[in-house]
């Protein structure tokens, strides 16, 4: 009898402890690493809104470090999440190259890492279970096309013109992709020449101060190419402290479509600019719980993006979230 009771006492005791592990897994959160970039750009801020909202309505815990731009600091994070056991990892790459290591480790540790907006160049697509972000030469192709498109609308399709170039992050795949796209059209043009270029790190305040020194050189230009609109904003208070009037005596081609771009459109001080999505939050939250369930994810999924010109920004505007 004794020896009865005792089998049934234990077997209560297991039947407690099954249900409460069961009741504890269901609770448990999902505990997810990201390693943000910065707060260069509005785009920027509006990734990073984006993906804090997503996660918090999905009831995900997540950690969040935001990387001031610097390689070491993206580095850290990631090595600290991966001591943390996070379920997953997320990260957007400052710059493509020196992440070999780091990835590696994630790799080893088993977690599995989603890409968000940019990429490494570590060869192959094994590293990461997915990536979820914007087609960079694409994006410098549709400046390129719209570029060439206005010109010729405006009867200048066979003038001389001199583009300046604003670039983004050196070694960022945005900075070398829209360039090469942006390049990938105008070697078609042979009137369309790039006559200065430099890095503005996607920020206002370089924007501003490179497209100054661009105007002290006294060289005639045509039309600004900025891989961001934020450098294009910075830019546009340069022109007009020299006198110019932007989006007349220079045409301004920028990237991203932020709130800031469609107002300068709407004023007629901006000429163009060429969409890039940072609201990546939803799928990068869908994303996750299918990783933690086991699915296996597309290596790729382009965002579905829009050129905006003074035809079509006006109507967009009140739409804007960023
Ligand atoms: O990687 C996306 C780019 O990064 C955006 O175009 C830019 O504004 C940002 O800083």
């Amino acid at each position: 009898m004794k020896q009865k009771c005792a089998l049934l006492s234990a077997l209560v005791l297991v039947m407690v402890f099954v249900s409460l592990g069961a009741a504890f897994a269901a609770e448990k959160k999902i505990v997810v690493g990201f390693a943000q970039i910065g707060a260069e750009s509005d785009w920027r801020v509006a990734n990073t809104k984006s993906i804090q909202d997503a996660c918090a309505a999905a009831g995900i815990e997540l950690r969040f470090v935001d990387g001031q731009q610097k390689q070491e600091n993206q580095i850290k994070a990631l090595r600290d999440f991966i001591t943390q056991g996070v379920d997953v990892i997320g990260f957007s790459p400052v710059v493509e190259s020196g992440w070999d290591e780091v990835i590696e480790e994630i790799n080893d540790a088993g977690i599995p890492l989603i890409l968000s907006d940019r990429t490494t160049d570590i060869e192959g697509t094994d590293y990461y279970a997915t990536w979820m972000g914007s087609n960079f030469i694409d994006e410098g192709e549709k400046a390129g096309n719209w570029l060439a498109g206005y010109l010729e609308r405006q009867g200048r399709g066979k003038d001389e013109i001199n583009i300046v170039e604003l670039q983004g992050t050196v070694g960022s795949g945005p900075a070398l992709d829209r360039k090469k796209g942006f390049e990938n059209i105008i070697a078609k043009h042979s009137n369309l020449k790039i006559t200065q270029s430099q890095t503005g790190d996607f920020t206002r305040d370089l924007g501003r101060t490179v497209m100054e020194s661009f105007l002290k050189k006294g060289e005639k230009i045509d039309v600004l190419y900025a891989h961001n609109d934020d450098m294009a904003l910075g830019a546009i208070q340069a022109i007009k402290e020299a006198g110019l009037k932007p989006g007349k005596d220079i045409i301004i081609v920028g990237v991203d479509a932020v709130k800031g771009a469609f107002e300068a459109i709407a004023a007629g001080e901006m000429n163009c600019t060429v969409e890039c999505s940072p609201l990546l939050g939803p799928q990068f939250v869908d994303a996750v719980k299918k990783l933690v369930a086991g699915e296996t994810l597309p290596k790729i999924t382009y965002s579905v993006e829009y050129v905006y010109d003074e035809t079509n920004a006006k109507e967009e505007l009140p739409k804007r979230q960023y």
